[in-house]
C-alpha cells in the first residue's frame, strides 16, 4: 500500500510538471478579487503617487514582497533585491559599493530604500529615471554593471517561479485578470509596488516635531536640529520637507524639477571634475555645468546607511560634516580653492562653516535621531 501510494506521488509529481498549464488552472484562487491597498501614513506625509496602470492592492505588494527577498530573481539565483538592499540597514548593503551576482563591483553605492515612493527622480544622478517599474529594469537587466544579470535568462527566472505552488497562487491573486501571470511585466509591476510601501515616518524627531511627545528628543538632539535648520549650517535647504531629500511627488503634487548638486568632494583637475566614471548628472548629460552633480538623498535612517555618499567615500555621520563643514571635502585637499569655491562648480549653499566639538556631537546626535527603528522592526518581520 504504502508503495503504491508513493508511486502515485510519483507519477502525480512528474504529471505535475508535464502539465503546468493543467496545474496553474487547479492552482487559481476561487475568491480573487485584489483588495485596495490602506497606506499606514505617518503624520504630516501625503500620500504616494502611483501611476494609473499599475494600482496599490494588497495582494501585488505580498508577491513583490516576496520577490524582492528572493534570489531566484537572479540569473544565476544567488542575488536578490534585498541582498543590496538589506531591510535591518534601511535598504542598503553596508558597502561603499555595492556587488552583483558575478561578483562585480558597482561603481556606486547601494541606495536606501526609505520612503522611495516620494522621489521625484530615482538613482544617484539620472535625471530621466522617475517611475519604479522602469528603475526595477536596471538591476535585473544591467549588463554594465552586472547586477541580477536576467538578460538573456527571463525565461529560466520564470519558469522558476511557474513551477513553484505558492508562487504561482501569488502571481493570480496579485493579477487574476491574465491567463498567464508570471510574466516580467508583472514581476516589475509587482516589486514597484512593494517598494511604494516602504513608509517610514515614525522616528525620535517625528514623535517630538507632529506627535506631541516633548521628551522624545533630548537636549542635544534638540540643539542638533535647531543647527540642521540653520541658515549658518544650511542643511535643510537641500535635505527639505517632510522627507529630508531633494525633491519630492506625491498624490496632487505638482511637477516637481530634478535636483541635483555638487557638493565638492572632488576636484581631481583643479576644476572641480569628479573621478569617472562617477561625474553625476555629467554621465548623462556630458555638459561640463553638471559635473560632479548628485541627488540629495533622504537623511531618514541616516545612521543605518553608511558608508556615506555616491560612491560611499565618507565612512561616518561625523566625517560627513567635516566634508560640509569644510565647504567641500575636496578643499580641504589643499588644492585651487577658487576652482571650487561659490561661483565654481560647487554649490553655492556649500560655504563652509565653522562648529564647535559640542555642536557637533549635537548634529550627529539629531541625525541619529532620525532613525525609524519600527520601520526597520516590520522590514524583519
Ligand atoms: C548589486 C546590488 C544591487 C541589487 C541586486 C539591486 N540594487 Fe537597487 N541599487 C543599487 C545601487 C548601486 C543603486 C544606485 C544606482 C545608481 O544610481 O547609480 C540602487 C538604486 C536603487 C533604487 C533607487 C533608489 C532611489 O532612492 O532613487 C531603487 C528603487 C532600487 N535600487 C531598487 C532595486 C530593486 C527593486 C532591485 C531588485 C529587482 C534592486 N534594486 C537590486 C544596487 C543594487
Ligand atoms: C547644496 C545642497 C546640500 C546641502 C546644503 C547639504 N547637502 Fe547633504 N547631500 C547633498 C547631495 C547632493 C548629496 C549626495 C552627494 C554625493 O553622493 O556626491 C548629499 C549627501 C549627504 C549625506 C549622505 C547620504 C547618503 O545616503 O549617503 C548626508 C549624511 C548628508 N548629505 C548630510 C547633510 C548635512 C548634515 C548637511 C548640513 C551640514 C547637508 N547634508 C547639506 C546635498 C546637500
Amino acid at each position: 500500500m504504502v508503495r503504491v501510494g508513493t508511486m502515485a506521488a510519483v507519477v502525480l509529481v512528474l504529471l505535475g510538471t508535464a502539465c503546468e498549464y493543467g496545474r496553474q488552472e487547479l492552482d487559481r484562487p476561487d475568491n480573487h478579487s485584489p483588495s485596495r491597498y490602506v497606506w499606514p501614513l505617518p503624520e504630516g506625509f501625503p500620500a504616494p503617487r502611483v501611476p494609473p496602470d499599475n494600482p496599490m492592492t494588497t495582494e501585488k505588494v505580498e508577491l513583490g514582497r516576496h520577490l524582492f527577498h528572493d534570489p531566484r530573481l537572479s540569473g544565476d539565483g544567488t542575488v536578490s533585491c534585498a541582498s543590496c538592499h538589506q531591510p535591518e540597514l534601511a535598504y542598503t548593503d553596508g558597502r561603499s559599493r555595492a556587488v552583483g551576482s558575478q561578483g562585480n563591483i558597482h561603481p556606486r553605492s547601494a541606495m536606501s530604500l526609505t520612503n522611495v515612493a516620494y522621489n521625484a527622480t530615482l538613482g544617484w544622478d539620472d535625471p530621466s529615471l522617475i517611475r519604479l517599474e522602469d528603475q526595477a529594469l536596471v538591476p535585473l537587466f544591467n549588463t554594465q554593471p552586472l547586477e541580477m544579470g536576467v538578460a538573456g535568462r527571463e525565461n529560466v527566472v520564470l519558469v522558476r517561479f511557474r513551477g513553484h505552488r505558492r508562487y504561482r497562487q501569488l502571481f493570480f491573486k496579485a493579477f487574476p485578470e491574465d491567463k498567464d501571470p508570471v510574466t516580467m511585466r508583472n514581476v516589475i509591476y509587482a516589486l514597484a509596488s512593494f517598494e511604494r510601501t516602504l513608509i517610514s515616518g515614525n522616528s525620535p524627531y517625528d514623535r517630538w516635531a507632529y506627535g506631541g511627545e516633548v521628551d522624545a528628543l533630548n537636549p542635544d538632539e534638540r540643539a542638533g536640529a535647531r543647527l540642521f535648520f540653520s541658515r549658518r549650517v544650511n542643511c535643510f535647504r537641500c535635505h527639505a520637507g517632510f522627507n529630508f531629500s531633494g525633491p519630492v511627488v506625491y498624490e496632487g503634487s505638482g511637477v516637481s524639477k530634478p535636483q541635483f548638486h555638487n557638493t565638492g568632494l572632488y576636484n581631481e583637475d583643479r576644476r572641480g571634475a569628479y573621478p569617472k566614471p562617477n561625474t553625476g548628472v555629467h554621465r548623462h548629460s556630458g555638459r561640463s555645468e553638471d559635473m560632479g552633480k548628485f541627488r540629495a538623498p533622504t537623511l531618514r535612517n541616516i545612521a543605518l546607511t553608511a558608508p556615506y555618499m555616491h560612491d560611499g567615500s565618507v565612512a561616518t555621520l561625523e566625517a560627513v560634516l567635516d566634508h560640509y563643514a569644510a565647504g567641500g571635502r575636496a578643499r580641504s585637499f589643499g588644492l585651487d580653492t577658487r576652482a571650487i569655491g561659490p561661483g565654481s562648480a560647487t554649490d553655492p549653499l556649500i560655504t563652509g562653516f565653522e562648529l564647535t566639538p559640542e555642536e557637533r556631537r549635537q548634529m550627529v546626535a539629531f541625525l541619529r535621531a532620525l532613525t525609524d527603528e519600527s520601520f526597520v522592526r516590520r522590514a524583519r518581520q
